[in-house]
């Protein structure tokens, strides 16, 4: 016979055992064994009928999920543009999780929309632009802005570089509009020359290019029926006082995207993108509904509160301290680039523009390398054909001695 419901006594899962929660934060800080008393490889194939218990899994779950995972503020990480996360985003988060507010409904996520509104309303200036919402990467940033662009303006053709990130032509291809890719140089720069016949055309400027992190020619900006810079990665350095003039000519866009999981050192899935004229963007994106008290604007239905964290970040960094970090960074991939130039066994593709740093071996294959470096010290990418090893700057503990100690014993 099956047990009745209880209905009226709280559901101990859903109620905070103080000890419980503080040891989980206890192995979030303290170093898990790396070999997990519960090998995944044990785990049944089926979901279980009867639970192990919160209190009861919660060391062998330490060691699975944080003892299997790689760090990425161990000092070698500089493979991907993954950063770190400050310890305030993983208190944010849990906090997050606790409240699980949905910012589609008003009346129960209020601090968390406002809280949304002003992180926007702080970081939009930066780009020229005037508002913007959050949405889960720069992947659906790109996908709200060109859908904001047939719209508003009657694109009917995407016109981007043949190096722009894949969520261009999978946006351009789900809104039913043409991909043109335009030629670019050795290093995956748009060609300025290539670029005519803009009138009916989204044209996308990439500030930040995912292989090699080089920058379109933003001046470019404006010269399309509608222009939408996708700077998911380098973003964020219109904040560093140093570099924010590489990305000039970006206030001259239509539309913004950039990853706060990227170089906001923000935890997934945030990103944010923005609107020169927001109020109308969203209008042309805003869907009412009978159980909605408020718009619901843009892609998302249900919309959590990711700007917390970042919020939270700004709030405790505020702009000089987000830009030491961005500049450490960049000193970083600076310091990285110099010794790959000197070292005749290496060689390097270019400047690094925003701190990736693309090169290789001369006497080695990149394979043959790749193989022999620690995980997580560089990635691989193919520019103009041809193979490279790939090294992204996120982790302001990156170690570069260390990094060059690390391929010096194995080139
Ligand atoms: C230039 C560029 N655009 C868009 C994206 C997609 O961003 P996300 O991973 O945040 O969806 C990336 C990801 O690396 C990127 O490098």
């Amino acid at each position: 016979m099956q047990s009745k419901p209880n209905l009226n006594t709280p559901d101990k899962s859903f109620v905070a055992e103080n000890d419980a929660l503080l040891e989980a934060v206890r192995h979030l800080i303290e170093q898990v064994p790396s070999d997990p008393a519960l090998a995944f490889d044990t785990l049944p194939t089926y979901l279980p009928d009867t639970g192990a218990g919160e209190r009861e899994l919660l060391p062998d779950l330490a060691a699975l999920v944080l003892g299997g995972a790689h760090r990425l503020d161990n000092e070698l990480s500089f493979a991907h543009m993954d950063p770190p996360t400050p310890w305030l985003t993983w208190a944010m988060t849990l906090w997050n999780a606790r409240l699980n507010q949905n910012l589609l409904h008003p009346a129960t996520a209020p601090m968390a929309r406002k809280i949304e509104e002003r992180t926007i309303a702080w970081l939009a200036p930066f780009f020229g632009m005037d508002g913007g919402h959050m949405v889960p990467g720069s992947t659906v940033a790109n996908l709200t802005a060109l859908w904001a662009a047939r719209e508003l303006r009657g694109v009917d053709e995407v016109v981007a570089p043949d190096t722009a990130h894949v969520s261009v032509e999978k946006s351009a291809r789900l809104l039913g509009l043409r991909f043109r890719p335009l030629p670019t140089d050795g290093q995956g720069r748009l060609l300025p020359d290539a670029v005519a016949g803009l009138d009916r055309a989204c044209l996308v400027l990439v500030a930040g290019a995912t292989s090699t992190g080089v920058i379109d020619p933003l001046h470019l900006s404006g010269s399309a029926a509608w222009t939408h810079v996708d700077a998911a990665w380098a973003g964020p350095l219109r904040l560093s006082k140093k570099y924010a003039g590489t990305l000039d000519g970006i206030e001259l866009a239509d539309s913004v995207a950039v990853s706060a999981h990227k170089w906001l050192f923000q935890p997934k899935e945030s990103a944010l993108v923005f609107f020169r004229d927001a109020a109308m963007a969203h209008s042309a994106l805003s869907f009412g509904g009978p159980y909605l008290a408020a718009p619901n604007i843009g892609l998302l239905g249900s919309h959590g509160a990711t700007a917390v964290p970042l919020f939270a970040t700004l709030l405790a960094w505020g702009r000089d301290g987000l830009a030491s970090r961005l500049d450490t960074c960049m000193a970083a991939a600076e310091k990285f680039a110099a010794f790959v130039e000197e070292d005749p066994r290496l060689e390097l593709l270019g400047h690094p523009e925003t701190g990736v740093v693309v090169w290789r071996p001369r006497n080695k294959t990149v394979d043959q390398l790749s193989a022999a470096l620690p995980v997580g010290l560089a990635s691989k990418t193919t520019v103009a054909g041809t193979q490279w090893l790939r090294c992204v700057a996120a982790n302001p503990s990156a170690n570069v001695d260390a990094i060059i100690d690390a391929i010096q014993t194995v080139i």
